[in-house]
């Protein structure tokens, strides 16, 4: 009945010539892009005999449906509603552009446990091998390639992987291939993912690469602090990427801006570009609540982060990188931060080991300059900053300031440790090392807008 309705409303609402507009902004990045809210076309899975008990499977309910409505990408496109209930499925692939899956109010989709579901399939031609063991990987849960304007939203209804099943297995070691990932959307580009939650993913949760124009705004991820891997959210080799609204709480980095692998990353040569992240929080015990890198070999620049609430992580922006990985990190620029219990506020790494293989290349050596955080508040830390370049490799023009750290009963006897890094200080207490002197002037945070502000996405009422 509801589906029915939402179609029949849907079908009223005039459609943007979305791909007319689509080709504009791709030559005029400060050209206001709207993508739109309705579909031409609206379909609920039910229709294709989807049954939502939590038992019977849906894999062929998901498959016939998002192959059914693939054919309207130029006919006003289509959605796909998974009304309320929990619908069981094996891992499916979005085919469809011009596409919206939309998640009512309590649907839930639950990933199937069988693993002979799950097929391997190639690694990303950016790592070389996958992340958990060489060869390739496990099927994705949620997967799309080469798509235009796809919309993953809803009323807040839940994509859950059922994780536990892997996290035994993978803490048992018996698993021969890499864990897939919950959403991984690659080659794609007006993507939004928005107003859902995410719980459990077997291991990262939404993993847009390869992709421009990525939305990511009102997303819940929960899992468990102690699961594997469990990173929220990792653009990687994408441009023109927006984070908002939305928190984290899983065993991993919270977000982790990445580019490839050591020399696979090198040659494939797609930097993370052009990322804007704000009001967003985290909890994350063991990791990062901004991670940039470990893999950053194809280079991540022009990042900004701002009003960014993390309580309880062990850092709050931490660098990743080391010999081997080649690629850079710049024009990197926070502000607003605050942070509650944390164990290192400033971190960056410059001997992260952990290479794909033996064919990586000592002298491919990451530039790591121009980092700028500022006006930071943060409440039981127990050390302010470890700061480590590279010998030979000295990390450059990192500005630190307003800052101010309460630190926790039992504190670090030396709060700054700082080595092979150079840059400057402003307002920063506990006093920064002698490697960053004060100087008395804050650092900068762009006036600009970023190019992905530009672009909006439309509402529709039949929702
Ligand atoms: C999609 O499914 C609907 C309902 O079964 C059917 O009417 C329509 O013809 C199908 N469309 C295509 C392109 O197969
Ligand atoms: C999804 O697409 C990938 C890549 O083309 C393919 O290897 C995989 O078998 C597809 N999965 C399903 C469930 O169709
Ligand atoms: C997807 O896009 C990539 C990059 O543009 C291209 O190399 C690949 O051939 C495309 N795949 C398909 C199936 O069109
Ligand atoms: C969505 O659901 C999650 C999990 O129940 C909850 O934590 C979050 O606050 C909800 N978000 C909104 C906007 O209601
Ligand atoms: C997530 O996994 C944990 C650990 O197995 C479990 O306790 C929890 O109920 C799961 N959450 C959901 C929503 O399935
Ligand atoms: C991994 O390989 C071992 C040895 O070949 C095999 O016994 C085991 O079943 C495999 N595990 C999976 C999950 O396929
Ligand atoms: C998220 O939902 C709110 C209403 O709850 C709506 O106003 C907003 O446009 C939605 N955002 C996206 C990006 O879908
Ligand atoms: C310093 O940072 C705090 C947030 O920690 C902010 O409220 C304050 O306005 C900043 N001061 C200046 C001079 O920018
Ligand atoms: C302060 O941090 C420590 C860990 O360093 C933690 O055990 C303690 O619970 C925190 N205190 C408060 C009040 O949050
Ligand atoms: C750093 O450069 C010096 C002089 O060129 C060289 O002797 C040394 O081995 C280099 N260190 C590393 C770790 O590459
Ligand atoms: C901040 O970033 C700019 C631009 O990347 C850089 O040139 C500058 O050195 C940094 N520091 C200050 C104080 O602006």
């Amino acid at each position: 009945m509801e589906s029915a309705g939402i179609r029949s409303r849907s079908i009223r609402f005039s459609i943007i010539a979305i791909a007319v507009l689509l080709r504009r902004t791709a030559r005029c990045q400060n050209t206001a892009i709207e993508l739109p809210g309705c579909r031409a076309h609206a379909m609920d899975l039910a229709q294709f005999g989807g049954v939502g008990d939590g038992i019977a499977s849906n894999t062929n309910a998901f498959r016939d449906a998002i192959a059914n409505l693939s054919c309207y990408a130029s006919d006003g496109g289509s959605m796909l509603v998974v009304p309320a209930g929990r619908w069981l499925t094996g891992p499916f692939n979005i085919t469809a552009s011009h596409f919206t899956l939309y998640l009512e109010e309590n649907a839930e989709i639950l990933a199937s446990t069988d693993i002979d579901e799950y097929p391997i399939v190639a690694p990303l031609p950016s790592y070389g091998r996958g992340r958990d063991t060489p060869g390739g990987r496990y099927s994705n849960f949620i997967w799309g390639s080469n798509l235009t304007d796809v919309i993953i939203t809803g009323q807040n209804g839940t994509i859950n992987g059922q994780g536990q099943f892997w996290w035994d297995k993978f803490h048992k070691k018996e698993l021969n291939s890499t864990r897939g990932y919950l959403l991984e959307l690659m080659f794609s580009e007006y993507i939004v993912i928005s107003n859902l939650t995410f719980v459990n993913s077997s291991a990262w949760n939404l993993h847009p690469i390869y992709c421009n124009n990525v939305i990511i705004s009102g997303v819940t991820v929960l899992a468990p602090v102690d699961s594997p891997n469990t990173d929220g959210i990792n653009p990687d080799s994408c441009s023109n990427v927006l984070i908002e609204d939305s928190f984290v709480v899983s065993g991993d980095d919270c977000i982790a801006i990445k580019s490839g692998w050591d020399e696979y990353g090198i040659s494939f040569g797609r930097p993370s570009e052009h990322i804007l992240i704000r009001r967003f929080s985290c909890i994350s015990p063991d990791s990062a609540v901004i991670a940039l890198g470990s893999e950053m070999s194809g280079g991540i620049q022009d990042v900004r982060a701002e009003n960014i609430v993390a309580i309880n992580s062990e850092s709050a922006v931490r660098i990743k990188t080391g010999a081997g990985r080649g690629g850079f990190v710049r024009d990197i620029f926070v502000r607003g931060v605050t942070l509650h219990t944390m164990k290192y506020v400033f971190w960056i790494t410059g001997n992260y080991g952990d290479h794909p293989d033996d064919k990586w290349d000592p002298e491919a050596l990451p530039e790591i300059t121009r980092i700028n955080y500022s006006d930071i508040f943060a409440e039981n830390v127990t050390m302010a900053a470890r700061l480590e370049g590279i010998e030979n490799d000295t990390f450059t023009d990192i500005c630190i300031s307003n800052v101010t750290l309460g630190l926790s009963a039992k504190p670090k006897k030396v709060q700054w440790s700082c080595a092979l890094v150079e840059g400057q200080s402003s307002d920063v207490s506990p006093r920064a090392c002698d490697e960053l002197p004060e100087m008395g002037t804050p650092c900068a945070y762009p006036p600009d807008l970023m190019p992905i502000e530009h672009v909006k996405v439309g509402w529709c009422n039949s929702y």
